[in-house]
Formats: C-alpha cells, sequence, structure tokens
C-alpha cells in the first residue's frame, strides 16, 4: 500500500446525491413530490429516486424507507472511471474502510465505493452513471418554485480545522470560513464545482447531517415556495427564512422534512472558479454572518441534526465538539454580535427576543 501523502486524489466533479434514509415513505413523497415538486425517475415499495429539473444524472435524492431515519451516503460524482479506483485507495491509505460495488448502491449509479472517511461520514464516489432527460427546457411541468438543481451537502463535525485539511487533501478549495480573534474556527465552505460550495463544515456534535441544499432559479422561487407552505397550512415546516446569508451571498429558506431531515432552498451565490478565487473570512460576531438582514438564528439551526449510517447502516456515534460552540458566543446571556464592528453601543445579543 502507498503512502496516503503519495496517491494522487480523486478528480470530484461535484456533489451529486445524498442518499437518505426516511421513517415513512408516503409521507416524505408528499413532502418532496407534492409539496416541493422534486421530479420522481424511478420509484418502488423501498425506495424513491429524485431530481431536480436541469439534471441529467438519474437522481440527486434517494429516499430509502428505512428503521431510523439518516443519511446513508453524501455521493460525489468523479472525472473518470479511473478516479474511482484513486478514491478508494486513497482512502484505504488512510485506514479508511471502504466498499467497492461494480453494481452501485443505488438504481442507476454504476461502479462506486464508498467509504467511511476520517470524520465519520459515508462518503461516495462514482463516475457511471445513467443519463435521464433533462427538463430545464420543460416549463410546462415547472412550479413556482422549481427546484432546479442539486447545490450542496452541509456537515456537522466536531473539529472543523481537521476536516477542512483532509477536504483540501481530497482536493477541495476552501471558499469562507467563520473564525474569532482567538483562532477558533466555527465553520467553513469547500468547493469542486464553480460556486461556493459542494459541502461545508459547521462545528458541532458530529458527524451529522446538516442539511442538504437545492437551488431555484431566483429569489422569487423562494418566496412562491413559503407561499404555497401557507396556503397548504404547512409553514410550520418553516425553520428558518426567507433571507440573504452573509456567507456566500446566497438567498435562502430552511425547511424540515417529516423525519427532521434539514432542507435548504438556496439561489444566487457567486462564481469562485478561479484558481486566485479569494478566501473570505467572517467574524463570528460579525451579526451579519449568517443573515446578511441581521435576523437572528434560531436554536434548533445549531443543534440539530441528522445521524449518518456507517457501511453496514448503523448509525455512527457522535462526538461533541469541545471548541467553542457558535450559538453560545452569539446567541443569547453568554452571547455577543455586532452590527457595526467596535461600535460596542449598538451591538446588541441575537438571542434576547428569543
Ligand atoms: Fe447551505
Amino acid at each position: 500500500m502507498s503512502a496516503a501523502s503519495e496517491l494522487t486524489p480523486p478528480d470530484i466533479v461535484r456533489c451529486a446525491y445524498l442518499d437518505l434514509v426516511v421513517t415513512d415513505l408516503a409521507a416524505s413523497r408528499e413532502f418532496y413530490v407534492d409539496t416541493l415538486g422534486l421530479v420522481v425517475t424511478e420509484e418502488d415499495d423501498e425506495a424513491i429516486y429524485l431530481r431536480s429539473f436541469e439534471e441529467f444524472i438519474h437522481h440527486n435524492l434517494v429516499l430509502r424507507k428505512g428503521p431510523v431515519a439518516a443519511a446513508a451516503a453524501f455521493a460525489y460524482r468523479v472525472r473518470t472511471p479511473e478516479d474511482v479506483d484513486r478514491a478508494e485507495q486513497w482512502f484505504a491509505a488512510r485506514g479508511c474502510r471502504t466498499e467497492r460495488r461494480q453494481g452501485g448502491f443505488a438504481k442507476g449509479i454504476g461502479d462506486s465505493v464508498r467509504v467511511t472517511d476520517p470524520l465519520g461520514f459515508p462518503y461516495e464516489f462514482f463516475h457511471e452513471v445513467e443519463h435521464v432527460e433533462r427538463l430545464a427546457w420543460n416549463y410546462e411541468l415547472h412550479t413556482p418554485g422549481a427546484l432546479v438543481r442539486l447545490d450542496h451537502f452541509n456537515q456537522v463535525t466536531p473539529d472543523v480545522p481537521k476536516g477542512r485539511a483532509y477536504l483540501e487533501d481530497l482536493g477541495f478549495r476552501v471558499t469562507e470560513d467563520i473564525k474569532d480573534a482567538e483562532g477558533t474556527t466555527y465553520a467553513a465552505w469547500l468547493r469542486r464545482k464553480s460556486t461556493v460550495h459542494d459541502t461545508a463544515l459547521t462545528g458541532g456534535d458530529g458527524p451529522r447531517l446538516h442539511h442538504i441544499a437545492f437551488a431555484t432559479h431566483e429569489k422569487h422561487n423562494i418566496l412562491a415556495i413559503c407561499d404555497k407552505l401557507g396556503a397548504l397550512r404547512k409553514s410550520d415546516v418553516i425553520e428558518r427564512g426567507p433571507g440573504r446569508h452573509g456567507v456566500s451571498n446566497a438567498f435562502y429558506l430552511y425547511i424540515r422534512d417529516p423525519d427532521g431531515h434539514r432542507v435548504e432552498i438556496y439561489t444566487q451565490d457567486y462564481y469562485t472558479g478561479d484558481p486566485d478565487n479569494p478566501v473570505v473570512t467572517w467574524d463570528v460576531h460579525d451579526n451579519q454572518r449568517r443573515d446578511w438582514w441581521g435576523n437572528p438564528v434560531v436554536p434548533s439551526w445549531y443543534t440539530e441534526a441528522s445521524p449518518v449510517l456507517d457501511l453496514d447502516g448503523n448509525p455512527q456515534p457522535v462526538r461533541e465538539r469541545t471548541d467553542a460552540s457558535e450559538m453560545a458566543v452569539t446567541v443569547g446571556a453568554d452571547g455577543f454580535s455586532y452590527t457595526r464592528k467596535d461600535d460596542r453601543a449598538e451591538g446588541f445579543k441575537l438571542g434576547n427576543s428569543l
């Protein structure tokens, strides 16, 4: 076996799909298909394969019936079939468990490797995939809140610098992060495709899935989703937003599915594809970092997340974050956030109104 540092990492193209275990397939179908309008590529009694309107690969989300609501795999597409070999070797050299299946782990996907990564997350890498019809021009099918692309994953992990270093070794580039003056890192955004991220690391007890994010074309599409949820008397699935992020500059909405899995609807971040794309660092006390308009982050957004599974399908044990928590330093009696840096008189503690 080669030394880990000598191996070429796989050339990862983009985040491609999430394999998600849900406890009530019918309830999840109502949420993801009837309410959000994702397109069903294929379905049976055990699983539903969904894609967004601009997608041409078999699926972006698998809803798989199971006993424990959890994420079974964060799947990435790699550039060539040989990159699947590279992924298998790269993780094996780091002592990670790997499992290769020539026939894939999900319908519509060919030769794949799944690994338990150094942070405890189930990652999958594949190249071969069944092409399906890209419905980008089928506006007769689009709803006002049409979800057009899978944009990113977000993962909760206790040690963000460790996770960031590993993902940078794997070929990801950091686009933005949240730190404090003492050097604690609270979150980091990492990309392969030329957007702000394919995945983000949020500091907290983990490994856990924080959310999966789908993109709409424009901001008004997100408002249409909010209006639809209100009309259906389902406004209680809205957890946070709509709003504009500071980090990523994107417009956002967070909603929760019937199992509590968090879904973000996201649009209009910026191009990051140049090799010298500048990294944006936010102060954790900057009140506009997570919401550009200064609206408070709700505590559940910091504390609640979905379990992830090992390669046998068992929930991974969760390790506690020991670094300072972003919620503790910004929300509530012990927290402090400012709107104008060094303007202490006008600073206020987010969470006073919660
Ligand atoms: Fe996100």
